[in-house]
């Protein structure tokens, strides 16, 4: 394909993934399916340019009043870029109209900060209340940031440097992440196929994002609890969970969701990692709960939320939360918090975690839950980092900081160069 065929192709597709829910590889694979004549480079190429034109998307719209595709990829292209592809020969896109050449002509200074910062214009607001003067640096480092791949080291499988071994075995170069201890993180920024390495079959790793794994850690479980994962999903805290648990047959993990087929997903890597958790599918409204309550010695809620924690790796998600959404969620948030604050026992924890960066679903939820919950006290976050032996010093000492005494945390790409997670952290009174 000519790069102007090419051009076509991701104009084609932006205008898809704006129409869309499904996530922008997705689209593009199908996109790869409908149009078997793109080879490999040509459709490695188009995802290039998509990808570009998505992150450049809030600059499109302040600059060309209108934020389709074209507008995207003009943005997203530099001078020679838009030369080469917007030939109007053949398959390419039309040639520069006058007005879109005027259009270009200002420079990005002259944008607002939510543009430049690559966000919608209403949810600066909401980026400011989790940042304050931050925000706009903050918001760019998740909208055009890439996002590296971080493995999680089962390490009641493999030594750490074990599992670096295999990898460099396999010509993947990775080094210790800073602040999870069990964290490899990849040189390379393309997702290998981990699937198919024998160390990978073999349990001794999972992709997991070093702040995910400090979520995990900071919940706090250890040998012997009874450990409730509230909201498991994919199970990708489920399993760190077990690890942080010990010795094989200490203690007791359960998996909830409400979704059975995201359990049905846990099942392969459970069984990779040598790990035991009993899978539960639960009513919405915590049915099926009942049995556990008072009883945990730990809950985490890993709760559902806008995932804007996570734009790095899906910068179209920056487009798809609305006001209304927004507002569904964090409704669901305070009830999963209500309901799974029962299951825990008089002196025990509870974790509330989510990948949001937005104080509505974090802090504001947080806050809400103590205020309407006398018998649960924060618990503090320098505490539980000072005391998990997966949390490296680097990363106790930059846990406590961000915290600054309280017992919340906000990570983000610019803070921690980790996805945006966020956690409070609560202790049930004694009975
Ligand atoms: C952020 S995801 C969990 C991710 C997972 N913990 C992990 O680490 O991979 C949130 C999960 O909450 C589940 N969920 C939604 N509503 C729920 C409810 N009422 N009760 C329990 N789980 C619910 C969703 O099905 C989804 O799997």
């Amino acid at each position: 394909m000519t790069p102007g065929a090419r051009a076509a192709a991701a104009i084609e597709v932006l205008d898809q993934v704006a129409a869309s829910r499904a996530p922008a590889d997705e689209v593009l694979r199908s996109w790869g399916r409908a149009h078997r004549f793109a080879g490999s480079k040509d459709r490695r190429a188009i995802a290039e340019l998509a990808f570009a034109g998505v992150r450049a998307r809030a600059l499109a719209g302040w600059r060309f009043g209108g934020d389709d595709g074209r507008a995207c990829l003009l943005q997203a292209l530099g001078e020679a870029g838009r030369a080469a592809c917007f030939t109007g020969e053949a398959h390419a896109p039309a040639p520069l109209t006058d007005a879109e050449r005027a259009a270009l002509a200002r420079p990005d200074a002259d944008a607002p900060d939510w543009a430049r910062a690559g966000v919608p214009a209403w949810k600066a607001p909401l980026l400011e209340a989790s940042f304050g003067a931050d925000w706009a640096e903050e918001a760019a480092a998740l909208s055009q940031g890439r996002a590296p791949i971080d493995l999680r080291v089962n390490l009641r499988r493999a030594a750490l440097t074990s599992a670096q071994a295999a990898l460099a075995a396999a010509d993947l170069a990775s080094g210790a992440t800073p602040l999870s201890a069990t964290g490899l993180r990849l040189t390379a920024r393309l997702a290998p196929d981990l699937h198919k390495l024998q160390a990978f079959r073999a349990g001794w790793f999972e992709v997991q994002d070093e702040g995910s794994q400090l979520m995990a850690w900071l919940a706090g479980a250890e040998p012997g609890m009874t450990v409730v994962d509230y909201c498991a999903g994919g199970g990708g805290k489920t399993l760190a969970l077990w690890q942080a648990m010990g010795a094989k047959g200490s203690g007791r993990l359960i998996a909830f969701d409400v979704d059975p087929r995201r359990l049905d997903a846990i099942r392969p890597r459970l069984e990779r990692s040598g790990a035991q958790a009993t899978l539960r599918a639960i009513g919405a409204d915590g049915q099926g709960t009942q049995d556990l309550e008072g009883r945990a010695d730990l809950v985490l809620v890993d709760a559902p939320c806008s995932a804007s924690g996570t734009w790095r790796r899906r910068p179209e998600a920056i487009w798809r939360t609305t006001p209304e959404s927004l507002q569904r969620l964090t409704a669901l948030q305070s009830a999963l918090l209500d309901r799974a604050s029962r299951l825990v026992r008089p002196g025990g924890r509870l974790a509330y975690v989510t990948c949001s960066v937005f104080a509505a679903e974090n802090l504001a939820a947080a806050d809400a839950f103590v205020a309407a919950h006398a018998d649960f006290r924060p618990r503090s976050i320098a505490d539980a980092a000072g005391t998990s032996p997966l949390i490296t010093p680097q990363g106790r000492d930059r846990l406590a900081e961000l915290a600054r005494g309280g017992h919340s945390v906000q990570l983000s790409p610019r803070r921690t160069d980790t996805d945006g997670f966020f956690a409070a952290l609560f202790e049930r009174s004694p009975a």
